[in-house]
Protein backbone atom coordinates (compact mmCIF):
# COMPACT_ATOMS: atom_id res chain seq x y z
CA UNK A 1 0.00 0.00 0.00
CA UNK A 2 1.06 3.58 -0.62
CA UNK A 3 -0.02 6.13 1.43
CA UNK A 4 1.03 9.83 1.25
CA UNK A 5 1.57 13.00 3.23
CA UNK A 6 0.54 16.39 1.74
CA UNK A 7 0.14 20.04 2.38
CA UNK A 8 2.17 23.15 3.24
CA UNK A 9 5.32 23.70 5.46
CA UNK A 10 4.85 23.45 8.66
CA UNK A 11 1.69 21.57 8.33
CA UNK A 12 3.06 18.59 10.66
CA UNK A 13 3.72 16.12 7.30
CA UNK A 14 7.25 14.65 8.57
CA UNK A 15 6.01 13.76 12.20
CA UNK A 16 2.31 12.49 11.29
CA UNK A 17 4.77 10.17 8.53
CA UNK A 18 6.74 9.00 11.40
CA UNK A 19 3.81 8.44 13.91
CA UNK A 20 2.22 6.22 11.19
CA UNK A 21 5.47 4.70 10.37
CA UNK A 22 5.61 3.42 14.15
CA UNK A 23 1.91 2.47 14.13
CA UNK A 24 2.58 0.30 11.25
CA UNK A 25 5.23 -1.70 12.15
CA UNK A 26 3.99 -2.19 15.63
CA UNK A 27 1.19 -4.16 13.72
CA UNK A 28 3.72 -6.36 12.43
CA UNK A 29 4.67 -4.38 8.85
CA UNK A 30 7.07 -3.89 6.57
CA UNK A 31 7.47 -0.01 5.89
CA UNK A 32 9.44 2.30 3.93
CA UNK A 33 9.71 5.43 4.36
CA UNK A 34 10.36 8.48 1.86
CA UNK A 35 10.60 12.03 0.98
CA UNK A 36 9.97 14.00 -2.20
CA UNK A 37 12.08 15.28 -3.73
CA UNK A 38 14.54 12.94 -2.33
CA UNK A 39 14.84 9.02 -1.66
CA UNK A 40 17.58 7.83 -4.28
CA UNK A 41 21.13 9.71 -4.41
CA UNK A 42 20.14 11.40 -7.84
CA UNK A 43 17.02 12.64 -6.50
CA UNK A 44 18.58 14.30 -3.31
CA UNK A 45 20.80 15.77 -5.74
CA UNK A 46 18.25 17.56 -7.10
CA UNK A 47 16.67 17.92 -4.00
CA UNK A 48 19.87 20.24 -2.99
CA UNK A 49 19.42 22.27 -6.46
CA UNK A 50 15.71 23.12 -6.09
CA UNK A 51 15.88 23.85 -2.70
CA UNK A 52 19.15 25.95 -2.64
CA UNK A 53 18.68 29.63 -2.42
CA UNK A 54 21.35 29.80 -4.40
CA UNK A 55 19.92 28.38 -7.13
CA UNK A 56 17.97 30.82 -9.70
CA UNK A 57 15.59 28.79 -11.75
CA UNK A 58 12.70 29.34 -14.13
CA UNK A 59 8.99 27.58 -13.28
CA UNK A 60 9.28 25.31 -16.26
CA UNK A 61 12.51 24.03 -14.79
CA UNK A 62 11.30 23.62 -11.31
CA UNK A 63 8.72 21.52 -12.82
CA UNK A 64 10.93 19.19 -14.57
CA UNK A 65 13.37 18.95 -12.02
CA UNK A 66 10.77 17.95 -9.09
CA UNK A 67 9.15 15.50 -12.30
CA UNK A 68 12.70 14.05 -12.57
CA UNK A 69 13.42 13.80 -9.11
CA UNK A 70 10.17 12.07 -8.98
CA UNK A 71 10.95 9.36 -11.93
CA UNK A 72 13.84 8.17 -10.12
CA UNK A 73 12.69 7.44 -7.02
CA UNK A 74 9.38 5.84 -8.53
CA UNK A 75 11.69 3.53 -10.54
CA UNK A 76 14.25 3.01 -8.18
CA UNK A 77 11.94 2.55 -4.98
CA UNK A 78 8.57 2.94 -4.79
CA UNK A 79 7.76 0.28 -7.29
CA UNK A 80 10.14 -2.17 -5.84
CA UNK A 81 9.29 -1.83 -2.06
CA UNK A 82 5.61 -2.11 -3.27
CA UNK A 83 6.08 -5.49 -5.30
CA UNK A 84 7.88 -7.07 -2.18
CA UNK A 85 4.38 -5.97 -0.14
CA UNK A 86 5.84 -3.27 1.45
CA UNK A 87 4.56 -0.07 2.72
CA UNK A 88 5.24 2.90 1.12
CA UNK A 89 4.71 6.27 3.16
CA UNK A 90 6.11 9.37 0.75
CA UNK A 91 6.43 12.41 2.53
CA UNK A 92 4.72 14.53 -0.42
CA UNK A 93 4.18 13.46 -3.96
CA UNK A 94 3.21 14.10 -7.23
CA UNK A 95 -0.09 16.12 -5.47
CA UNK A 96 2.58 18.64 -4.28
CA UNK A 97 3.70 19.49 -8.29
CA UNK A 98 -0.29 20.12 -8.94
CA UNK A 99 -0.37 22.58 -6.02
CA UNK A 100 3.15 24.66 -5.68
CA UNK A 101 4.01 24.17 -9.82
CA UNK A 102 0.12 24.01 -11.29
CA UNK A 103 -1.55 26.27 -8.77
CA UNK A 104 1.25 28.67 -6.93
CA UNK A 105 3.01 28.93 -10.12
CA UNK A 106 0.19 28.58 -12.59
CA UNK A 107 1.57 26.54 -15.08
CA UNK A 108 -0.59 24.46 -17.43
CA UNK A 109 -2.51 21.99 -15.24
CA UNK A 110 -3.14 19.86 -17.90
CA UNK A 111 0.44 20.02 -18.66
CA UNK A 112 1.56 19.03 -14.96
CA UNK A 113 -1.03 16.20 -14.99
CA UNK A 114 0.35 14.38 -17.88
CA UNK A 115 3.75 14.77 -16.53
CA UNK A 116 2.71 13.71 -13.09
CA UNK A 117 1.42 9.90 -14.63
CA UNK A 118 4.63 9.43 -16.56
CA UNK A 119 7.22 10.62 -14.20
CA UNK A 120 5.28 8.29 -11.88
CA UNK A 121 5.13 5.49 -14.04
CA UNK A 122 1.28 5.36 -14.08
CA UNK A 123 1.02 4.64 -9.82
CA UNK A 124 -0.67 6.58 -7.96
CA UNK A 125 -1.36 6.29 -4.10
CA UNK A 126 -3.72 4.67 -2.28
CA UNK A 127 -4.76 7.29 0.48
CA UNK A 128 -3.20 10.80 1.14
CA UNK A 129 -3.77 13.10 3.79
CA UNK A 130 -4.07 16.33 3.34
CA UNK A 131 -2.42 18.13 6.37
CA UNK A 132 -4.92 20.99 6.36
CA UNK A 133 -3.27 24.69 8.25
CA UNK A 134 -3.79 28.37 7.37
CA UNK A 135 -0.91 30.44 6.21
CA UNK A 136 -0.29 32.23 9.33
CA UNK A 137 0.16 29.05 11.16
CA UNK A 138 2.27 27.88 8.72
CA UNK A 139 4.45 30.92 9.13
CA UNK A 140 3.85 30.96 13.20
CA UNK A 141 5.39 26.86 12.92
CA UNK A 142 8.20 27.97 10.68
CA UNK A 143 9.58 31.54 11.75
CA UNK A 144 12.75 29.49 13.37
CA UNK A 145 14.43 27.67 10.21
CA UNK A 146 15.96 29.50 7.64
CA UNK A 147 13.95 29.35 4.55
CA UNK A 148 14.74 27.65 1.73
CA UNK A 149 14.35 28.34 -2.09
CA UNK A 150 10.47 27.73 -2.12
CA UNK A 151 10.06 28.31 1.21
CA UNK A 152 11.02 32.38 0.27
CA UNK A 153 8.19 32.63 -2.27
CA UNK A 154 5.68 35.03 -1.12
CA UNK A 155 1.96 35.19 0.71
CA UNK A 156 0.66 35.36 -2.57
CA UNK A 157 2.11 32.35 -3.84
CA UNK A 158 1.39 30.32 -0.62
CA UNK A 159 -2.09 31.25 -0.54
CA UNK A 160 -2.74 29.99 -4.37
CA UNK A 161 -1.38 26.64 -3.20
CA UNK A 162 -3.63 26.45 -0.12
CA UNK A 163 -6.19 26.84 -2.36
CA UNK A 164 -4.70 24.53 -4.82
CA UNK A 165 -4.41 21.34 -2.07
CA UNK A 166 -7.90 22.73 -1.41
CA UNK A 167 -9.00 21.98 -4.88
CA UNK A 168 -6.99 18.66 -5.64
CA UNK A 169 -8.49 17.48 -2.65
CA UNK A 170 -12.22 18.54 -3.73
CA UNK A 171 -11.22 16.86 -6.90
CA UNK A 172 -10.22 13.27 -5.39
CA UNK A 173 -12.49 12.86 -2.31
CA UNK A 174 -11.89 8.58 -2.65
CA UNK A 175 -8.12 9.31 -2.36
CA UNK A 176 -7.67 12.18 -0.33
CA UNK A 177 -8.27 12.71 2.85
CA UNK A 178 -8.39 15.99 4.76
CA UNK A 179 -7.50 16.29 8.06
CA UNK A 180 -7.71 19.52 10.54
CA UNK A 181 -3.70 19.79 11.35
CA UNK A 182 -3.96 23.21 13.54
CA UNK A 183 -4.18 21.01 16.94
CA UNK A 184 -2.15 18.99 18.89
CA UNK A 185 -0.20 16.43 16.97
CA UNK A 186 -0.77 13.49 19.00
CA UNK A 187 -4.96 14.65 17.82
CA UNK A 188 -4.19 14.55 13.97
CA UNK A 189 -2.66 11.26 14.41
CA UNK A 190 -5.31 10.11 16.21
CA UNK A 191 -7.52 11.31 12.53
CA UNK A 192 -4.93 9.56 10.50
CA UNK A 193 -4.52 6.25 12.93
CA UNK A 194 -8.86 5.93 12.29
CA UNK A 195 -8.33 6.42 8.85
CA UNK A 196 -5.49 4.17 8.52
CA UNK A 197 -7.63 1.24 10.52
CA UNK A 198 -10.95 1.50 8.20
CA UNK A 199 -8.53 1.01 5.17
CA UNK A 200 -6.75 -1.94 6.44
CA UNK A 201 -9.65 -3.75 7.14
CA UNK A 202 -11.49 -3.04 4.00
CA UNK A 203 -8.55 -4.27 2.05
CA UNK A 204 -8.34 -7.49 4.06
P1 LIG B 1 9.60 19.84 2.29
O1 LIG B 1 9.17 18.51 1.85
O2 LIG B 1 8.56 20.70 2.87
O3 LIG B 1 10.82 19.63 3.22
P2 LIG B 1 11.25 20.41 4.53
O4 LIG B 1 10.21 20.03 5.52
O5 LIG B 1 12.61 19.84 4.76
O6 LIG B 1 11.27 21.88 4.15
O7 LIG B 1 10.38 20.67 1.13
C1 LIG B 1 10.17 20.50 -0.18
C2 LIG B 1 9.77 21.78 -0.84
O8 LIG B 1 9.57 21.53 -2.22
C3 LIG B 1 8.44 22.34 -0.31
O9 LIG B 1 8.54 23.75 -0.21
C4 LIG B 1 7.45 22.01 -1.40
C5 LIG B 1 8.28 21.93 -2.64
N1 LIG B 1 7.77 21.00 -3.67
C6 LIG B 1 7.30 21.51 -4.86
O10 LIG B 1 7.26 22.74 -5.05
N2 LIG B 1 6.87 20.65 -5.84
C7 LIG B 1 6.94 19.29 -5.68
O11 LIG B 1 6.54 18.55 -6.60
C8 LIG B 1 7.43 18.77 -4.44
C9 LIG B 1 7.49 17.29 -4.23
C10 LIG B 1 7.84 19.65 -3.46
Amino acid sequence: MFITFEGIDGCGKSTQLKHTAEYLRSIGLDVVCLREPGGTKFSEQIRDILLSTKSKINSISELLLFEAARADLTQNVIIPSLNEGKFVLSDRFFDSTTAYQGYGRELDLNTINTLNSFSSLNIKPDLTFYLKIDLELSYRRSKYRTPDRMESAGEEFFLKVINGFDEIAKNNPDRICIIDSSGKPEITFQSIKNRIITTLQKSK
